[in-house]
């Protein structure tokens, strides 16, 4: 299982990582009911919330908090509402299949995500109508053809892969604390406008390029 630390040597004919990832991919589903009596462990929201936080973002920008929800009332509250927008949607005959979201209040483990949009300043998606903004639709349009994607499909991503040419290194990831909240969004993790076009302009470059100890 273990694997040299420079990617440049890795085993690829090793399949150890990729089963054990395997086994957590291949048996995660979702559940809509739970066992209520379960108490989940501090620790488990710590290391649930230590794997999103190695997640990759366009700019390294990292735009997202989690709150993680014990309080049950509060759990309730969120399942209430949850379920009257189900009574108008029902109301509305929009025919979408809704499970019973009262599996909501009740579930061990409730975590909030959420994401600030306004990091999309951090990255060259404008999506202002702009010239620029029109030619970066215009290069989605372009590689369509490329590929014989049918035009109803939104070309998401480009994923490269393979042994890298030199050492790579860590990029910066905001520490845990930052972005987890107990219950209640901790007002200390809010960042301004102001302070995120001066992250864009003074950091960003960093972020995105520089090793985790090299940014400040
Ligand atoms: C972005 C996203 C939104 C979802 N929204 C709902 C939802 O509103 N209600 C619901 O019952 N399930 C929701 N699901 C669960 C999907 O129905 C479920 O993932 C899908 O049926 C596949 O089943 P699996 O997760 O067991 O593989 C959502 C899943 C994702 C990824």
């Amino acid at each position: 299982m273990t694997q040299t630390a420079d990617p440049r040597h890795y085993d690829f004919s090793d399949r150890t990582r990729y089963d054990a990832l395997m086994d957590v991919v291949r048996t995660r589903m979702t559940v809509r009911a739970f066992d209520p009596g379960y108490v989940v462990p501090r620790e488990h929201y710590e290391m649930i919330l230590e794997a999103a936080r190695h997640a990759p973002s366009g700019a390294n920008a990292q735009p997202w908090h989690y709150v993680i929800v014990t309080d049950q009332e509060l759990k309730n509250r969120i399942m209430e509402y949850f379920r009257e927008e189900q009574v108008v949607r029902a109301k509305l005959k929009m025919k979408f299949p809704t499970p019973d979201y009262g599996g909501l209040a009740t579930a061990p483990g409730l975590v909030v995500v959420a994401s600030d949009f306004r990091w999309v300043r951090a990255f060259p998606v404008l999506n202002d109508g702009s010239a620029l903004d029109r030619m970066y639709k215009k290069a989605q349009q372009a590689m369509k053809p490329l590929l014989g994607t049918p035009d109803q499909l939104s070309v998401l991503d480009i994923m490269c892969f393979g042994p890298p040419a030199k050492q790579p290194y860590r990029r910066w990831k905001k520490n845990l604390d930052e972005i987890t909240n107990w219950n209640r969004f901790d007002a200390s993790h809010f960042m301004t406008d102001a302070q995120i076009d001066e992250w864009v302009t003074t950091t960003r470059h960093k972020a995105m390029y520089r090793d985790a100890g090299n940014v400040d």
